[in-house]
């Protein structure tokens, strides 16, 4: 890519999320071949740009290419993860091309404020493909119980919490996300007592959960594709559906099941059939379906493909909302 086509998309990028920056400042700058940037995503948080590069050779560290991005976004700092590295260097800890990377920043969202690690290369501590879910739930989940599963930094069950009487619990294997989410909350000044934080594995909660008779009307279900822990592993083609079942078991009538991936290998239309078909084997029947969509900084990215039958690009969110009679 020379400077002057980077320029251009730079600079066109910047323009369309002048609205979106009124709203927040934890966005996706460039979104690789869907912003015009191939093998290039950049995303921008309170003023600190990380820059994941997928190429061999990043071709963002030539020179002037840094500089048209201080420049354009007026960024204070800028750490690159070289994901196109074929040893494990670049993804140990941010390549940083510019100004202090802080090791921590605090980024608002709405109304909603979250933590994050710009200079970490895995966990940054927000996902911004799930914004649009977020702004749902701060604004319209009011009165109710939702569960939040494979919590992380529990960015949604804090949005699930905000200005909702109802009970929010965040499930994680991890007690070192989970205090993420209690820094998390705490920034919110939400009330702690309706905010619980439960380290488990997400199917034991669920087993636990239906036999202690709990019922939910909002379940988040966003687990990675694959993870191991104490608790055994978790895949998405072994496990997925299976903890769907078990979340609708939870819903209440009118309960809502927000059922998302990352996963690569599976074609939108699987996904919702096989979603349906969790729900139906429940006995339970769906009142609305709905795409849970890419935010506007994504550039289009999940109508990149030919058709909804086109498999999904991995990392990429597939996600759906199913809505219970
Ligand atoms: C990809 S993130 C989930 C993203 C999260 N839903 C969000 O919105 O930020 C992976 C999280 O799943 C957790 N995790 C992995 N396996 C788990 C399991 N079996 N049960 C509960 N949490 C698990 C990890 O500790 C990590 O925090």
């Amino acid at each position: 890519m020379d400077l002057s086509r980077f320029g251009k998309a730079l600079a066109a990028a910047w323009e369309r999320r002048t609205a979106l920056r009124v709203r927040t400042d934890a966005y996706r700058l460039l979104n690789g071949a869907a912003s015009g940037t191939p093998g290039l995503i950049i995303d921008s948080f309170a003023g600190h740009l990380v820059a994941y590069a997928y190429e061999k050779d990043p071709w963002v560290l030539q020179p002037g290419f840094a500089d048209a991005l201080a420049a354009t976004t007026g960024a204070q700092s800028m750490a690159l993860i070289d994901r196109g590295a074929k040893d494990e260097s670049g993804r140990e800890g941010g390549r940083i091309l510019f100004g202090d990377v802080p090791e921590k920043a605090e980024v608002r969202e709405g109304p909603l404020r979250f933590r994050v690690h710009p200079r970490h290369p895995r966990n940054v501590g927000l996902f911004l493909d799930t914004r649009r879910l977020r702004e749902w739930l701060s604004g319209e989940c009011v009165a109710q119980d939702a569960l939040n599963l494979f919590s992380y930094s529990c960015s949604l069950g804090i949005a699930a919490g905000y200005g909702n009487s109802g009970n929010v619990v965040n499930v994680d294997v991890s007690a070192r996300y989970l205090g993420w989410g209690k820094e998390n909350l705490a920034l919110n000044s939400l009330p702690e007592e309706r905010m619980r934080f439960v380290k488990m594995d997400s199917g034991k909660y669920l087993d636990w959960a239906a036999k202690k008779g709990l019922g939910f009307d909002v379940v988040i279900l966003d687990p990675p594709s694959f993870s191991r822990s104490e608790a055994g592993t978790f895949s998405f083609a072994k496990d997925y559906f299976r903890l769907a079942g078990a979340c609708v078991r939870l819903l209440r009538p009118g309960g809502r099941l927000f059922a998302m991936t990352n996963y690569g290998g599976i074609t939108p239309d699987r996904f919702r059939a096989q979603l349906e078909t969790a729900i139906a084997t429940e006995g339970r029947r769906i009142q609305a379906f709905a795409r849970v969509r890419l935010p506007e900084d994504f550039d289009g990215a999940e109508d990149a493909g030919p058709s909804a039958s086109t498999p999904a690009v991995e990392g990429t969110l597939l996600g759906f909302e199913a809505r219970l009679v």
